[in-house]
This record gives C-alpha cells, structure tokens and sequence, in this order.
C-alpha cells in the first residue's frame, strides 16, 4: 500500500477524530505509507481544495474532539446529487466523476467512515471498482454486522445524564418529565438510558404504545406515592396503528427528519391532569468529546481498517463481535439493519424491573 484516503460521512458521531488518527498513524508508522483526507464526505473528491494530505503532525491532539476535522455532508450521495439545471433543481448521478477522481489519485484504499447511508454508497462506489473498507459509525447503533458502533457510548452517556438531572427536578416539582431522544428507527438510545438512567416508561419504535397505558403508569405512580415519573422517549416511537412523528418529511436527497413525539406524549399526560415538562435532547447527544470507550473502539476500528486494506479486504467494513473486531461484508452488514430485539435480556430486564414500554 502506498497511498490511502479516509473520509467521514453523514452525521457526526463521537469518535470520529479518534478513526482519522488511528487511521493515519498506522498507515504510517507500519505500512510507511501516504494518507489523504477527503473533506465534507464523497464531496471532497470533486471540489476544489477537497484533497488534504494527512501526516502525523495533522492528527496531533484531536483523539479527544468531538466532530470530525475532514467536516462531513449528509446530503453528499453521488449517486443521487441534487443539481439546478435550466433553473429547474433535478437529481443526477455523478458517481463516474467521482469514481474518475478517486482513480485519478491512484489510491491503494479508500477508508469510509459512516453509517448506513454512506457505506452503502462506499459498497456501491466498490462495485464500480473502488478499493474501499468501511468503519461503523453512529450514536443510533442501527448498523448490522456489528455489536456497537462508536457514538453509541458517549449518546448514552449524555442521554442517561439528562434522566438524572430530569429526576431531580421531576421529584421536586411533582412532575412527569418528558426526554426525547434520537435514534431514528431503532430504540437503542432510548432503551439502554432509559434502563441506566431509571425510566419509569420507555417508547421506542419497535414497540408501538398505547397513550392509556402510559399514563396507568404515571397514576399507579401516583397512587403509590411517588408523584413524579421519568419518560425516556425515543424520536421515531409511534402509539398503535399509528405513525412517526416527523418535522420535515424526506425524499430522494433528504430522509425524513423525526421529532414531535415528545411534545405529543407530554400533551396527553398534561391533558390527564399530570403536570408535564418536554426537553427535546437533540444534537447536544452528538457533540463534544467521545467516551473513553468510544475512543478505544474507534481507535481499534481505524487501526483494523488499515490491516483490512492491507491485507486486500476491500468491499468488508470492520466490526466488532465477542470482544474482537473483524471484517464483516458490507453486502452482509447492511442486508438488514439493527433494531432493539424484542426478544433480548435488556427488553426483559426492563420490564422486570417494572419499566412500561407502553403497551400493556
Ligand atoms: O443518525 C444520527 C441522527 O443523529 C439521528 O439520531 C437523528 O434522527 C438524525 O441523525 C438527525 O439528523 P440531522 O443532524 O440531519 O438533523
């Protein structure tokens, strides 16, 4: 290997920084070789100033910043790039350009950093003959193939941190508090704070919920003397026959945009004469500086994607499985994407612990 990239795409996540320098260090200090960095995701490859070299002066100090210093897009798909033509805005392929541009640097390995969407765009772009290896990244934990993604820690971490200010303020107010959460269609933030943090009801997607057993639980509360309940609600929960709540409706550039659900629940219980308070938790669950265990496993899956170029893996993302990180296909990681299994110790521990998921 002489030369390799590495971009990031989509969302932030924590840890980012720590895949670029892992990245960069072992490429250099094993395999004596040149790293790109590729600004603002797949866009880097086709504007001007998008090809950074990286050396080992570059990545100094960034293991613990939140963010990702190559910048990131989520709408950056080349196969489906919004474009004006004639004053008429219509959706294009480029993916040729970029592939053009990729081979024109005359790279060994493109190392993808992304969630569902961009490494399925990196499986595409492998198909068309890009030497790619892909890492997992996103504080949703939504990626197959793999036990966790980096992000998922620090989310959690900030996510359960809120339930426990929430709960102060809960108890001395006698309140309801409301916590929405991201995650998209996976319920994974939700229930794994909402466990650490002691929710008293937890909504995710994989469990549709009825308002009226929602509030069974704020009022045998009630009754019971504790005057105050804990709602750790995840963005794309839905009541029963129901749908999501969505602020900006998707199409082929934008996916949908969640949110809305909190304000719903909290609503309703107002409405049952609980007094109720929303906080919308939002990005604050994506910034800042990564988890020292997000670090270690982003650390880990920057240094393993470089031996997985090495060693030819391309079209693999690496992952990790019973405590070891592996490459796994990316046609296998993104067959079918992760959600809370109904059927796990964490959804059992949860209801045995009396956490209504709202549906009984
Ligand atoms: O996928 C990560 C995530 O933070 C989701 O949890 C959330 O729904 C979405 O991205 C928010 O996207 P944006 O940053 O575009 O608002």
């Amino acid at each position: 290997m002489k030369r390799i990239a590495v971009l990031t795409g989509g969302g932030d996540a924590p840890g980012l920084n720590a895949v670029i320098r892992a990245v960069t260090k072992t490429a250099i200090n094993i395999y004596g070789c040149e790293v790109l960095g590729i600004r603002d995701g797949y866009d880097g490859f086709i504007s001007a100033g998008g090809v950074i070299p990286l050396d080992l002066a570059a990545v100094r100090g960034i293991l613990p910043r939140g963010g990702t210093i190559l910048g990131t897009a989520n709408r950056g798909n080349p196969f489906a790039r919004k474009i004006l033509r004639d004053g008429k805005e219509v959706v294009v392929d480029i993916s040729d350009e970029v592939t053009a541009a990729i081979k024109k640097l005359g790279l060994d390995a493109l190392i993808v950093i992304g969630g569902d969407g961009t490494l399925r765009i990196a499986m595409e772009l492998g198909a068309k003959g890009v030497p790619v290896v892909g890492v997992p990244k996103t504080i949703d934990n939504d990626i197959g193939g793999t036990e966790v993604t980096f992000g998922f820690d620090t989310a959690l971490m900030i996510a359960t941190e809120a339930l426990d200010r929430l709960h102060t303020t809960a108890e001395a107010h006698h309140r309801a508090m409301v916590l929405e959460l991201m995650g998209r269609e996976a319920g994974f933030i939700a229930l794994h704070s909402g466990v650490s943090g002691g929710a008293d009801v937890i909504l995710i997607p994989e469990i549709p919920f009825k308002f009226e057993s929602i509030i069974r639980k704020v009022r045998e509360r009630a009754e019971g003397g504790a005057h105050f309940s804990l709602l750790a609600v995840s963005e794309g929960a839905k009541p029963l026959g129901g749908q999501p709540v969505y602020r900006r409706s998707g199409d082929e550039i934008y996916t949908p945009r969640l949110g809305g659900i909190g304000q719903e629940v909290g609503q309703f219980i107002e409405g049952q004469g609980f007094e109720a308070r929303v906080t919308v938790l939002g990005h604050v669950q994506r910034g800042g500086s990564p988890t020292a265990f997000d670090r270690w496993l982003a650390t880990r899956y920057g240094a393993a994607a470089v031996r997985v170029a090495a060693a030819g893996g391309f079209g693999c993302m690496v992952a990790l499985r019973n405590a070891e990180v592996i490459p796994v296909a990316l046609s296998e990681a993104l067959a079918v994407p992760k959600r809370v299994d109904l059927n796990s110790d964490g959804i059992h521990t949860a209801r045995g612990l009396g956490i209504s998921f709202g549906d009984e």
